[in-house]
């Protein structure tokens, strides 16, 4: 079958969250079972783009409303990914070093969409699905059915995922004139509180919709900044299929920006050598158990609460402590963490940014991965943490629900149920004493080395959707 996967991020070319490392991996097994994959992502000016080759085999001009902008689609030539990998170049609108946070953001997304779909046509070939992610690509399923141009494609069956359902990609109908002309009698589809709401247009009009967890379509039901309604009213079309990590990329036996390999059977020497490596660079303990957050320093993660929980566990067990956080996000959680390293030097340290090398290493050197999240549709850290022997500490929501068990149940991690200081440093202090009791502590880090989320099983829940919605047009 052929499958594309349309997306504003995939890892290694562009990467913000974990959006970009599940469209980075689902195609390359998809590939791998048999099926032509092709991901799809804007050309912007990042390392990847710069440092690969790429060879153009489409040229056109994407109208948008008044505007006309040139484009190229240009092939990453030696398809090394494992998937064919598309960059569609629109040089005034995606060559620009970020991804995402420009006033333009509507403009340049929805000229990205309307790009991919005149390309798509123009090859004469139409494929099988076409699996969109989060809300920038959310109007691909209505232009698909109804804009005049695109009338041949309109039988091509189509997959949303959602990845975060609190962005939506909201703009007013005064940019209507954007889109490619349709028939007006279906502008309905368009609309959800007065505005053009991308994300509801891609759950209305896709012939399925996925969340990446199975709790986490529970919990969009009564919990979606305003989109609770139609996720129920959508709910025969709808699946939580839980993310897998890629464990070519993730594996500790063969990582090489990590300090020492190491597997389940040397586990304990391995991490310690890791864990010097890091302490030594951040100036901390590696006598000490370890708890570190990597992430995007947001409410939504949890992040606002990190402060207060970080000075608390702290002070209260100043002798026996180590917190290390790695993230970027909003700048007053940013400078309450880097003030706290005054206060707690020794024993806590921050690097403010995001380093692919050093969360690698933070993963195989850390003995807990904290995960405070209020909002977590997948979430892939603690999967990652698991299988390089890191036990998560986590607040039941979402993914995090679906693949962390408390210690106390014969888990594989800490968990609590409320978005607090309060929580996480209950959750940190009983760390604390399952640290001191090796026996148990390895047991709970063996059953997450031997978690299986490998993309494999995964993958092929995909593919039955897609089969699904092919024959019968139901899922
Ligand atoms: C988003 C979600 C996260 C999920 C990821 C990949 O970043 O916030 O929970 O794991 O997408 O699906």
């Amino acid at each position: 079958m052929e499958i594309f996967h349309i997306s504003a991020e995939c890892y290694p070319m562009a990467k913000v969250g974990g959006l970009a490392d599940v469209v980075g991996a689902l195609p390359k097994y998809q590939t791998n079972a048999g099926h032509n994959t092709r991901v799809v992502v804007p050309c912007y000016d990042t390392k990847f783009k710069n440092e690969n080759i790429f060879e153009c085999v489409h040229w056109g001009t994407v109208k948008l409303g008044n505007f006309n902008f040139p484009f190229n689609v240009l092939k990453e030539s030696t398809n090394k990914l494992g998937y064919e990998l598309y960059l569609i170049e629109i040089n005034e609108l995606f060559n620009r070093p970020n991804i995402y946070g420009y006033e333009d953001d509507i403009e340049r997304f929805v000229a990205f969409q309307i790009a991919v779909l005149d390309w798509i046509i123009a090859r004469n070939k139409v494929p099988d699905v076409i699996n969109c992610h989060d809300h920038h690509t959310g109007l691909i399923p209505f232009l698909l059915q109804f804009a005049y141009k695109y009338e041949n494609l309109k039988d091509v069956k189509t997959v949303i995922t959602i990845h975060n359902g609190l962005y939506q990609g909201w703009f007013g109908f005064d940019k209507l004139y954007y889109l490619p002309e349709f028939d007006l009698k279906h502008v309905g589809f368009l609309e959800w509180n007065n505005c053009i709401n991308s994300l509801a247009v891609g759950i209305k009009c896709a012939d399925a919709v996925t969340t990446v967890s199975p709790s986490y379509l529970n919990e969009i039901n009564y919990a979606a900044n305003g989109l609770e309604g139609l996720f129920n009213s959508v709910r025969n079309k709808s699946k939580g299929i839980l993310n897998g990590i890629d464990f070519e990329v993730w594996n500790p036996l063969k990582d090489s920006m990590i300090a020492e390999n190491y597997s389940i059977n040397d586990f304990e020497a391995g991490k310690q050598k890791n864990k010097e490596k890091l302490c030594e660079q951040f100036e901390l303990d590696p006598s000490k158990p370890l708890f570190s957050f990597i992430g995007r320093l947001f409410d939504e993660k949890g992040g606002d609460l990190l402060p207060q929980a970080t000075a608390l566990a702290l002070s209260e067990n100043f002798e026996n402590l180590n917190i290390l956080i790695l993230g970027s996000g909003k700048p007053e959680i940013e400078s309450q963490l880097i003030q706290l390293r005054t206060d707690y030097k020794g024993n806590y340290n921050v690097f403010i940014g995001y380093n692919e090398d050093l969360a690698h290493l933070i993963y195989a050197g850390s003995d807990y991965i904290l995960m405070p999240s209020r909002v977590e549709p997948c979430g892939l850290n603690q999967m990652y943490a698991m299988r390089y022997g890191t036990i998560p500490v986590v607040r039941r929501t979402g993914g995090l629900r679906d693949t962390v068990i408390d210690f106390g149940d014969d888990g594989n991690g800490i968990c609590h149920d409320q978005a607090s200081v309060g929580d996480i440093c209950y959750s940190i202090n009983r760390g604390l004493k399952l640290f001191a009791d090796k026996i148990n502590f390895n047991k709970v880090v063996q059953r997450g080395m031997t978690a299986d989320h490998s993309w494999e099983r995964v993958c092929q829940e995909y593919i039955e959707i897609y089969n699904l919605i092919i024959e019968k047009n139901e899922i």
